[in-house]
């Protein structure tokens, strides 16, 4: 499974990539704004750490304003690929797009029939996000298992990011789930290395090592 990073903070997307740990980058207009620095400035900058698909998100609602700023974010760089929400004119602009060969990741998916259709329409990736649905008592991964499984049935290519996660499990869900992608805040990621008996057993292993030398 491939991790990408949920963050727009560069020292973060740093950090975790040293650790060989970003596939990917994704970003929205909140994660953005938590910055308080210019989105262009921001997507140029984190072009320049990672190699991988980097989301950026359109904040049109017609089909023409969501083509005009995906083409426009496009020239940033190859690895661009532009965030379109999951509506009627994001499904237009997705079409449009594709055409192009501008890539595209529907976002604030919250049903398999949403996904079903931002597949149809010729996204590369789509977005369910997990944590959202969880948080109104629904199952969030039942929703990526059903994705999966519809775009195993008809072998649709589009990639499925599990999005809005919130804890480690949801990152194990989506491995044995075989979801494509896992999109991960940092600091979910540095959740995902840490055992309290791994640093008992450093400590075990240096105490004993000190007791080795006298
Ligand atoms: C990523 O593509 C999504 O925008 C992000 O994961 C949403 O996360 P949130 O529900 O925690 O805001």
């Amino acid at each position: 499974m491939k991790f990408f990073i949920d963050t727009a903070n560069v020292d973060e997307i740093r950090e975790a990539n040293e650790m060989g740990m970003v596939d990917g980058v994704t970003t929205n207009p909140s994660l953005i704004a938590k910055e308080g620095r210019d989105f262009k400035q921001i997507i140029n900058e984190i072009c320049e750490i990672v190699d991988g698909p980097i989301s950026a998100e359109a904040v049109s609602l017609d089909a023409e304003g969501m083509v005009a700023e995906a083409r426009d974010l496009a020239k940033i760089h190859k690895n661009i690929v532009v965030k379109i929400p999951m509506t009627i004119e994001g499904m237009k602009a997705v079409r449009t797009l594709a055409g192009e060969g501008i890539r595209t990741n529907v976002t604030l998916v919250f049903s398999p029939l949403q996904a079903l259709m931002a597949a149809k329409a010729g996204a590369s990736y789509v977005s369910p996000f997990v944590g959202r649905l969880d948080d109104l008592s629904q199952e969030g991964m039942d929703l990526v298992e059903q994705i999966v499984s519809i775009y195993e049935n008809y072998g649709y290519q589009t990639e499925v990011i599990v999005a809005s996660i919130r804890n480690p499990l949801h990152v194990l869900e989506s491995a044995l789930i075989g979801a494509d992608i896992s999109t991960i805040p940092f600091s979910v990621l540095k959740k995902l290395a840490a055992h309290p008996l791994t640093d008992k057993g450093i400590e075990a292993f240096l105490n004993d090592w000190e007791k080795a030398k006298k």
